[in-house]
């Protein structure tokens, strides 16, 4: 049997990538793949209370990128692995590139720590194709305020540590160019989905 492909949306709080979650999964069930979606923090009942705390308690960097890491050795052991092995197509939201972003470009944990933890758990494992969705920062702060929802910890950061994480993705981006895929997240939803469906067969349909 096949290996299942693995896809990450991955942006700023407020791009809009949970817009294109349940498209991308309608998209690829009706083309006969098995799907799962799932998140990180979370995708298993003990990363989603580490994600309750992530998203609530005040802690140190440093704590952050190790809890961040727990609930993902989880993920990847109890769902995304066998999932894969078994033909399943694993769509999650988010993955390690938002450590990158998040926890060494807005909070300036070294590098090197997240490398140590990234290669310790996943091996040579990565995603086939990571979707980055992408906006100016004024732009997903006024969608964060215009949103009703109560705000977490990280959606209640300022517009400076939101340009550095903001950077960091494009950076990553610009240096696994064939990887992660760069979608201008302001353009029309429809815009959006066309490209994103030319991107989609293009890495994994064929
Ligand atoms: P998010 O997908 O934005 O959840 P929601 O759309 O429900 O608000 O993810 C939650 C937050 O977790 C987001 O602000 C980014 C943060 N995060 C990190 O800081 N590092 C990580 O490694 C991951 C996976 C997420």
């Amino acid at each position: 049997m096949d290996r299942g492909k693995f896809i990450t949306l991955e942006g700023i709080d407020g791009a809009g990538k949970s817009t294109h979650l349940a498209w991308l999964r309608s998209f690829l069930v009706e083309r006969g793949k098995d799907v799962i979606v799932t998140r990180e923090p979370g995708g298993t009942p003990l990363g989603e209370k580490l994600r309750a705390l992530l998203l609530s308690e005040a802690m140190q960097p440093a704590t952050e990128v190790l809890l961040m890491f727990a609930a993902r050795a989880e993920h990847l052991q109890t769902v995304i692995e066998p999932a894969l092995a078994h033909g399943t197509w694993v769509v999650s939201d988010r993955f390690t590139d938002a450590s990158y972003a998040y926890q060494a470009g807005g909070r300036g944990v070294p590098d090197d720590k997240l490398r140590t933890l990234e290669h310790w758990l996943q091996g040579d494992l990565q995603p086939d194709l990571t979707l980055l969705f992408d906006v100016p920062v004024e732009i997903s702060q006024r969608r964060l305020t215009e949103n009703d929802a109560a705000t977490d910890r990280f959606e209640q950061e300022k517009a400076d540590f939101f340009a550095r994480v903001r950077s960091t993705y494009l950076s990553r981006a610009a240096a696994s160019a064939g990887r992660i895929k760069v979608v201008d997240s302001t353009q029309a939803i429809t815009d959006i989905q066309n490209l994103l469906e030319e991107i989609v067969i293009d890495c994994c349909f064929k």
